[in-house]
């Protein structure tokens, strides 16, 4: 699947720019077993990247001007590099405008390049291919002029992009995930200090499922700059019960009980998520490490409910996909993934019971909703990184 995205996309850029490319890049989309909009609120998430990718095949066309074609829309867009770079219309290209105008901003220099991409990422899943984009053009960009980026760095820039110039607020996970991830390997990530730690992603006779409700979402419309100011008035209020308390990560579930009054139904129902999550993440990395995936799935299951019911990021097609495995004996653990309102469920499935689970949630969800589910069985794999080009036909 790898190779053939990348000979396609290869081949494009030659019909496009009439030569072959210099480079191909891959970056990858994510998932993440446990810890959801905990990582804007200093907690810890617990993601991988995996075997979906943007693909870039890119070469220095020796000018100042960046000429982009985006294969899967058929759509072009160029800019100049000399002149100030402001996001625009057309939603896309604002993640290339994004990365290069913050390149530029630390003083950096490259030139101009001819980019075609394409992406095996479905887009508005929830399996962030806005940031796979965003890295990997500043990772592209890092390697082809020896910038002299670190990994962190060309997330950080990944995740400034989607700020300023798609308009997102969203936390660190997901580029640091696509830019980060390692084959058979989830990241524990702490949000606070960036500090990170790999772990077996081995689920013995388990395997990871997601099931992709189709319902699209755009996080920019969606609610989730909303759940963002809705933590921050709440961590704003509980530090003035609490002086002590510095972050989410310092405060227990008591003390959000405590201040219920003081916050509002909706507030203290959005802090009372976080903190549990937190403490969740912490759990199932324990979990994980003992090899204790009944727990681990039950844990799944608890940061759904409180997604949906407190934190209110779920939906109904959602919820039902939740609750269609949540009896089912041989699923140990489910949930929505990533911003919500739309996107994949992960599953964590006994693997002889994957095909007869897909094809029953399927029925059952064609039956309620009429839409068809779309099944993904991803593998973990390794992150942002160049491709040699010898497979690409070059
Ligand atoms: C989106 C954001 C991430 C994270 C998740 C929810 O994917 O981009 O930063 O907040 O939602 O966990």
């Amino acid at each position: 699947m790898k190779k053939k995205l990348v000979q396609q996309v290869s081949a494009c850029f030659k019909e496009q720019f009439g030569a072959a490319p210099g480079h191909i890049f891959l970056s990858p989309g994510r998932i993440n077993i446990i810890g959801e909009h905990v990582d804007y609120n200093d907690g810890f998430v617990l993601p991988a990247a995996i075997n979906k990718y943007v693909c870039f095949a890119i070469s220095d066309n020796g000018t100042n001007t960046v000429n982009l074609f985006a294969k899967d829309l058929n759509e072009s867009y160029s800019f100049d590099l000399t002149q100030p770079l402001k996001p625009g219309d057309l939603m896309w290209a604002n993640f290339f405008l994004g990365v290069a105008h913050l390149i530029k901003e630390k003083g950096l220099a490259f030139g101009g390049v001819n980019v075609v991409f394409s992406s095996t990422i479905p887009m508005g899943a929830g399996l962030s291919s806005s940031a796979a984009v965003e890295c990997g053009f500043a990772f592209a960009l890092n390697k082809m002029y020896n910038l002299g980026l670190s990994r962190e760095a060309v997330a950080l820039i990944g995740q400034k992009a989607e700020h300023t110039f798609v308009g997102v607020n969203c936390g660190i996970m997901d580029q640091f995930a696509s830019v980060f991830g390692k084959k058979r390997k989830v990241i524990k990530l702490d949000c606070n200090s960036l500090e990170y730690e790999y772990h077996n992603a081995d689920f013995k006779e388990y395997s990871l499922l997601l099931l992709d409700s189709k319902v699209k979402h755009t996080l920019l419309t969606s609610g989730y700059n909303d759940r963002r100011n809705e933590v921050e008035q709440g961590l704003a209020l509980l530090k003035e019960q609490y002086p002590e308390v510095k972050t989410f990560r310092d405060l227990t579930e008591a003390q959000v009980e405590a201040s219920k009054n003081i916050l509002g139904d909706v507030v203290y129902r959005r802090c009372l998520f976080v903190v549990r999550e937190i403490k969740r993440v912490l759990d199932a990395v324990t979990a994980l490490e003992n090899e204790d995936f009944a727990t681990l799935g039950k844990l799944m299951f608890a940061t759904h409910d409180g997604l949906s019911k407190n934190y209110e990021v779920s939906c109904e097609e959602l919820d039902f996909l939740a609750d269609a495995v949540r009896n089912d004996e041989n699923v140990l653990g489910a949930r929505m993934m990533g911003g919500g309102f739309g996107g994949c469920t992960i599953n964590l499935v006994k693997k002889d019971a994957v095909n007869g689970i897909i094809e029953r949630v399927s029925q059952e969800y064609k039956e309620k909703f009429n839409i068809k589910l779309e099944a993904y069985k991803v593998k973990i794999s390794k992150g942002t990184s160049q491709y040699t080009t010898e497979y690409a036909g070059i």
